[in-house]
């Protein structure tokens, strides 16, 4: 039902934790089943230099969390804005019809905490 793309985010998330010295972060639920993903962002010069995540949820929420760290990191904000959550679920060659909503968290989480970040570094 998976692909071996999510089945790999999902046993070797890459980028789980937290960042100490975050300048931005950000935080979404998902309405349709409680799950909740929390992702940290360093930036310097406007560049994304790291990004960590800490996701409460389903598997599917796992690795949509890891793979929109990785397409994040090394893009300018501006670039990170434009991540969606279809070309997350892309990247990872597609999720179940059913686990669609899943993606719904990743480049959202994202998106918030770079609002923080603007919103500290005005
Ligand atoms: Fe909640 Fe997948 S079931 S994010």
């Amino acid at each position: 039902m998976y692909t071996d793309k999510v089945m790999d985010h999902f046993t070797n998330p890459r980028n789980v934790g937290e960042i100490e010295d975050a300048n931005g972060v950000g935080e979404v639920g998902n309405a349709s089943c409680g799950d909740i993903m929390k992702i940290f962002l360093k930036v310097e010069d406007n560049i994304i230099k790291d990004v960590k995540f800490k996701t409460f949820g389903c598997g599917a929420a796992i690795a949509t969390s890891s793979m929109v760290t990785e397409m994040a990191i090394g893009k300018t904000i501006e670039e990170a804005l434009e991540l969606s959550n279809q070309a997350v679920a892309e990247a990872l060659d597609g999720l179940p019809a059913q686990k669609m909503h899943c993606s719904n968290l990743a480049a959202d989480a994202l998106h918030e905490a770079i609002k923080n970040y603007r919103e500290q570094n005005g």
